[in-house]
């Protein structure tokens, strides 16, 4: 790639690359819960997939990063498919230290990944968690993620939430979705 690219350049090639995962049916419980401010973890996780693919291409880093990687790293790496907001006696407490083990282990079970999407998506959370990534596109992910999510956190925005299904509307989605998979 040797011009910078556009905003709507950035957007077709995430939804180029991602669109496997984009149409995943487990997606619509990214699209149900907030991860911060009023961004769902489905937007939240493409506005990641774009501010990398934007990081990448203005430092010039396409001889050493690989594109399509990247950006479904960069999708999959909230893939932990539950409310962190939610009270379920504690078992979230963790969240930030463990919900990147949960994402991996979610899209292990729903996609065929690569080394650099597997060891990107399981270690975002750096430097929280003490092993950093292995590859420039985890690297890429973690500091969009870091970048995005304080942007989400502190926007007006947040004061303007939309109502989305409640937790025991999730938790049937989740139900009703392994069911159909012990039926497969
Ligand atoms: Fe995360
Ligand atoms: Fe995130």
């Amino acid at each position: 790639m040797s011009h910078l690219l556009t905003r709507t350049q950035i957007q077709q090639l995430v939804a180029m690359h991602g669109h496997e995962i984009i149409g995943h049916r487990h997606m619509d419980i990214e699209r149900c819960c907030y991860q911060h401010g009023n961004v769902t973890t489905f937007a939240h996780s493409i506005r990641v997939a774009c501010l990398a693919v934007w990081m990448a291409d203005r430092a010039h880093l396409w001889h050493h990063v690989d594109l399509r990687s990247l950006i479904r790293a960069a999708l999959l790496h909230d893939y932990f498919l539950y409310d962190w907001h939610d009270w379920d006696n504690g078992t979230h407490r963790w969240h930030g230290f463990t919900h990147g083990h949960a994402a991996l282990v979610n899209a292990l079970r729903d996609f065929k990944l690569n080394a650099i999407e597997k060891d990107s998506i399981e270690k975002h959370m750096f430097p929280l968690t003490p092993i950093p990534p292995r590859y420039i596109e985890g690297y890429l992910v973690t500091l969009a993620d870091k970048i995005s999510a304080t942007r989400e956190t502190l926007s007006m925005g947040r004061f303007h939430k939309k109502s989305l299904p409640s937790a025991q509307v999730r938790a049937t989605m989740v139900k009703n979705d392994s069911r159909q998979e012990s039926v497969r």
